[in-house]
């Protein structure tokens, strides 16, 4: 997507990279029957190098794993990917019964015959699309043995009792995980061996600001800087185990501006969107000092929005 692109070079995305993604574009119009499936400008990914390493690792004809804590973008770097690429995107959400059928296809009688109803993966791979193995790490692990083949330099999927489906040479598999999650389990190495991994790190706190400012133009200056440092503190914590990870949630804090600009105060809304992630009391204290430390309990939208 031309947009995109410009943007991207305006992020300093490396220029190489961004001519590889137009020569790819141009080799590989996406079919039109699926457009509505390719992401329309979606808020933009910030992070320089997350982006050329996903880009780096598409243009190799590779696999893209993202893995990473919770509201790190995985999701977001996905379709900002499928946009900037032109590709129709499929999304499978993984969980524990995933199995070859919710991912290949499966047969299925209309009335009048059986007939072979194509799943996801079989989609992405016919017709070029992104395929989002989205929290991949939920399923067990036999179960998406039957990916192993499509994934590797075979780029084939055996269907029983079907077609030998060929990968198309612009579809690709994004997957994303996070570990930790409860419900989550290790990738065997059969499947991490498959996909070049990028480690998602958390929003730095330039691009935080310039995010908060994104989604609220109309935030005081101020306040976005504290919303910032207050991010910086609960990472920091978390990462010196004084609280667990379950603050740190980047999601939380843009639930929070929205509930202050409905009406709650700071106090109610950082409350149930921050504080209460967490069911330790005393984690909890520990987060609601932190906080207050910033910003003040009783802060209405008059002050936090003030253009
Ligand atoms: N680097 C970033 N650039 C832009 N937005 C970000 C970034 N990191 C987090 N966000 C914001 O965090 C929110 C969560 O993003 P997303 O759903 O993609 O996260 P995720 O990593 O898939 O989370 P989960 O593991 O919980 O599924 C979005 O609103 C997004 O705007
Ligand atoms: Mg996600």
């Amino acid at each position: 997507m031309a947009e995109l692109i410009e943007l991207l070079e305006k992020e300093g995305i490396d220029r190489d990279l961004l001519s590889g993604v137009r020569e790819f574009t141009k080799r590989y119009p996406a079919d039109p029957a699926f457009a509505d499936r390719i992401p329309k400008a979606p808020a933009l990914y910030y992070g320089k190098e997350v982006w050329e390493e996903a880009i780096a690792v598409l243009l190799a004809g590779r696999n893209l794993l993202l893995a990473g804590p919770k509201a790190t973008g995985k999701n977001l770097l996905c379709e900002n990917l499928a946009a900037l690429f032109g590709r129709p995107v499929w999304n499978v959400s993984f969980h524990i019964n995933t199995d070859a059928a919710g991912l290949i296809g499966t047969d299925t009688f209309d009335g009048e015959r059986v007939s072979f109803r194509k799943g996801p993966v079989c989609m992405s791979a016919e017709h070029g699309g992104f395929c989002v193995l989205d929290e991949i790490n939920m399923a067990r692990n036999e179960s998406l043995a039957v990916l192993h083949a499509a994934l590797d330099h075979r780029r084939i999927i055996d269907v029983a009792g079907y077609d030998l489906v060929q990968v198309d040479p612009a579809a690709r598999f994004i997957g994303t995980m996070n570990y930790g999650y409860a419900g989550t389990r290790d990738l065997n190495e059969a499947l991490s061996s498959r996909f070049a991994i990028i480690s998602m790190p958390q929003i730095t706190e330039d691009n935080m600001l310039r995010l908060l400012k994104e989604s609220f133009p109309e935030i005081s200056e101020i306040i976005a800087g504290q919303f910032v440092k207050l991010f910086g503190e609960l990472t920091r914590k978390a990462a010196k185990a004084e609280i667990s990870d379950r603050a740190v949630d980047m999601r939380g804090m843009l639930d929070a501006l929205e509930l202050i600009r409905q009406g709650l105060s700071s106090g109610q809304a950082l409350e149930m969107t921050i504080v209460n992630k967490t069911f330790d009391l005393y984690e909890q204290t520990l987060i609601r000092d932190c906080i207050s430390s910033r910003i003040p309990a009783d802060l209405d939208r008059s002050v936090v929005f003030v253009k």
